[in-house]
């Protein structure tokens, strides 16, 4: 039988409580429907009372939402219930979440009250929203720190006012698995109407264990998990969503039976969307959609994942929308990853030459962190090929100036013929480079160009190395002189013979011959 376990997002409400996290109306709006297309159960769109900002995000996204049951959050209080209410009234599956703080040191520090006043107040207030809406979550705030018994007072007092979830929060993120999931089971077991509503855990990440701490929850009886995209939130963030949703998929062998509605192929896009409207940036590590989450460096895992994918790998990359895993050429890898990669850039190599590209490619892993396709280019073309210098600069004259259109004249000679042609740029290197094309019949795009002086005063020479794509392959080029404008021009040429290489035998368009 499944066991479906309802996805709670609070992504814009708790997750947007991550310091400089705030997102602006249209941008909640945004995130809201990505939500919905990864087909989160429940969208906790803000705290209406909190701002009129938050106000209207509730509204907007109540609006707009056609599938998931849209929360705003209230205090337990008729004016922050009325506001969350009104907020809601264009949402066609409305919740409003009442929460009260219920730990003996928040009611005896914060709102100075006494477990009776608590239990009253609780009441009256699941008791005053149910009029409006049937859809009610209570949360007893510090949830994880309050006395057992009294939890379960709370618990029996707001399911018979008409909560229907019961939200358990460890609000300083300070439980531990083994005891949050037996304190779930205790209510799951204790709570004598528990029947009529839905356990849900609520998890900070203060321990670093809130993703154990909700897994431990479902498994003694939970049926609903607050989350965020990429665990952000208060202090140190919320349970994450995609490591739970993930959790559940990939360990079905544990999780017997249980399941989500989570489309978990808009899980990466979801990360990527939040990262970049809130710039809080994912850490490479992070686990699901972290950058190196699918990336494999060392050379024993490369050649066990070439062999086989599950050597080294739990979960498919395109189960979360991702298109491939990455092997990272570096200090680690081996052979049979440098061989893959250069297969897959279309390169073949006798056993004697690939010999000697490995040998240079380990020479520059020990140099450089990652090696890029550019490097494993040059590697290719200048220690293995010797790449030939098809075309070679003979002379070239540039006029530019405050008032004057950049002009540039190019002779260059391939063998015996000379060729020469003019060009108009926005700049004296861009006209170089666009008459180097007309000539060559290259068309390359300058992707990165860097100028840098190699001996010091006015006389300096000046190194440029660029980088040049054209036709999907990437090369590198690089020029030296005292002026920079050919020092451009021979970097640029330089890449251009690299790409007339690559291309192999294919002919470049036959450039037409100064004179015959
Ligand atoms: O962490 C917490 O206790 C909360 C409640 C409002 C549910 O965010
Ligand atoms: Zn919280």
């Amino acid at each position: 039988m499944k066991n479906k376990i309802l996805i709670f997002d609070t992504t814009l409400r708790d997750g947007e409580q991550s310091p400089g996290a705030s997102m602006d109306i249209r941008e909640k709006l945004e995130v809201a429907r990505q939500l919905e297309r990864m087909n989160v159960d429940v969208i906790e769109a803000g705290f209406p009372i909190a701002s009129v900002g938050d106000f209207e995000a509730v509204k907007l996204v109540s609006k707009e939402m056609k599938r998931p049951i849209v929360c705003g959050l209230s205090r337990a209080l008729k004016k922050d219930i009325d506001r969350a209410i009104e907020a809601l009234r264009p949402a066609k599956h409305p919740r409003v979440h009442i929460f009260l703080a219920t730990s003996k040191i928040h009611m005896q520090y914060k709102l100075k009250k006494a477990e009776s006043e608590i239990l009253k107040i609780a009441r009256e207030s699941v008791a005053y929203a149910k009029k409006h809406i049937k859809d009610i979550e209570f949360s007893p705030e510090d949830a994880s720190r309050t006395e057992p018994e009294f939890l379960k007072e709370v618990v029996e007092t707001v399911i018979d006012a008409g909560a229907t979830t019961v939200n358990i929060p460890d609000t300083v993120g300070y439980a531990i698995p083994e005891k949050y999931g037996a304190l779930i089971r205790y209510l799951k077991e204790n709570v004598r109407n528990i029947d009529k509503a839905v356990i849900s855990v609520h998890c900070h990440n203060d321990l670093g264990l809130a993703v154990a701490n909700s897994v431990s929850a479902i498994a003694n009886g939970a049926g609903q998990v607050e989350c965020t995209i990429n665990g952000i939130g208060e202090r140190a963030g919320n349970a994450s969503l995609e490591e739970i949703v993930m959790i559940l998929k990939t360990r079905n062998d544990i999780f017997k039976g249980f399941t989500t509605g989570i489309n978990t192929k808009e899980i990466y896009r979801s990360s990527r969307l939040v990262s970049q409207i809130t710039g809080i940036m994912v850490q490479p590590n992070k686990a699901i959609v972290g950058a190196n989450a699918f990336a494999h460096e060392s050379g024993i895992h490369q050649d066990g994942f070439l062999k086989e994918r599950t050597t080294y790998e739990i979960m498919l990359p395109e189960s979360i929308g991702l298109t491939e895993s990455k092997l990272v050429l570096g200090k680690h890898s081996g052979r049979h990853a440098f061989k893959d990669k250069l297969e897959a850039m279309g390169f073949t190599l006798s056993e004697e030459d690939l010999n000697k590209a490995f040998e240079r490619f380990k020479d520059l892993a020990d140099k450089k962190k990652a090696l890029y396709d550019e490097d494993i280019q040059a590697i290719i073309s200048d220690e293995i090929a010797n790449v030939p210098e098809t075309y070679q600069l003979e002379y070239m004259s540039v006029s530019s100036g405050t008032k004057t259109v950049p002009t540039a004249t190019v002779r260059l000679k391939k063998g015996d013929e000379v060729f020469e042609d003019a060009a108009c740029g926005d700049g004296p290197v861009d006209a170089v480079c666009k008459t180097i094309d007309r000539i060559t019949g290259i068309k390359g795009k300058l992707s990165n160009y860097s100028l840098r002086a190699v001996t010091s005063g006015k006389d300096a020479v000046g190194e440029v190395f660029v980088r040049v794509d054209s036709e999907g392959q990437t090369v590198s080029g690089r020029g030296a002189s005292t002026d920079i404008i050919e020092a451009s021009a021979k970097a640029y040429l330089n890449a251009i013979n690299h790409l007339l290489f690559m291309k192999g035998k294919k002919q470049p368009r036959k450039p037409t011959p100064m004179c015959d």
